[in-house]
């Protein structure tokens, strides 16, 4: 049975397919919510729809496959029409935290190489403040720990993200996940992008700020609203 969460990730990604045109180069995004964007996205390229893919993930990648959209290595573009992918965060100045399913890096690099992003998000997305959900940062396995120790000396606390089975998750860069619990949610998102940059072996951290375009926002009775 599809949770009410499920129904309204299903009618924001449903939605965000609804508005991919013929001839488009579309980057995939990851998560549950682009899982929807992609299975609705694969019915239309069934259904004639002539466009293609790139992917933010190996997991988004496959997925395409099984649906049956055109999908191209990210090499065969340096720019694309559009990115549909997730958030775990959105504030009202569409600043947002993302990477809760790891794909950070790439998601970022997607969306900066895209000409337009859509976020697509279930109702509880939408934040005051973002910072209630830990800030993914990727950083090298090389000396990951002085790389945690530095973001600890800032006075950051949080942990390098573990699998189920305890091991350390690897993204698909080869990189680990450092995720930063802030005690409560924060005003300066900015400023603590801009220190964190500072550390070497962080490759990217999870706030995506003047990247958001369109934010589909789908509820649970299937409806969903748009935010230009
Ligand atoms: C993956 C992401 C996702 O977009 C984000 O975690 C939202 O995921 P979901 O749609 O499953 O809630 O940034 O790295």
């Amino acid at each position: 049975m599809e949770s009410p969460k499920d129904k309204a990730k299903k009618a924001a990604g449903y939605a965000a397919a609804e508005l991919i045109q013929e001839n488009m180069t579309i980057g995939l995004g990851t998560g549950t919510t682009a899982f929807y964007f992609i299975e609705r996205l694969g019915e239309r390229c069934r259904q004639g729809l002539h466009i293609s893919a790139v992917s933010t993930s190996q997991k988004s990648w496959d997925l395409a496959r099984e649906a049956g959209i055109p999908i191209r290595d990210i090499d065969s573009y340096t720019s694309l029409d559009l990115v549909v992918d997730g958030a775990d965060e959105i504030d009202s100045q569409k600043r947002m935290i993302k990477g809760g399913g790891g794909a950070l890096l790439r998601e970022k690099i997607v969306a900066t190489m895209s000409k337009e992003m859509i976020v697509i998000i279930d109702r509880q997305k939408l934040v005051e403040k973002l910072g209630a959900f830990p800030l993914p940062l990727e950083i090298v396995s090389f000396a990951w720990k002085a790389t945690v120790l530095h973001i600890q000396d800032l006075g950051f606390k949080g942990a390098i993200r573990q699998t189920k089975e305890g091991k350390s998750y690897i993204t698909d860069n080869g990189n680990l996940i450092f995720d930063i619990h802030f005690p409560s949610p924060i005003s300066n998102p900015e400023e603590i992008d801009r220190q964190i940059r500072k550390i070497p072996g962080v490759l990217e951290t999870g706030f995506f700020f003047n990247l958001a375009g369109k934010v589909i926002i789908g509820y649970s009775d299937g409806k969903v609203e748009i935010r230009t």
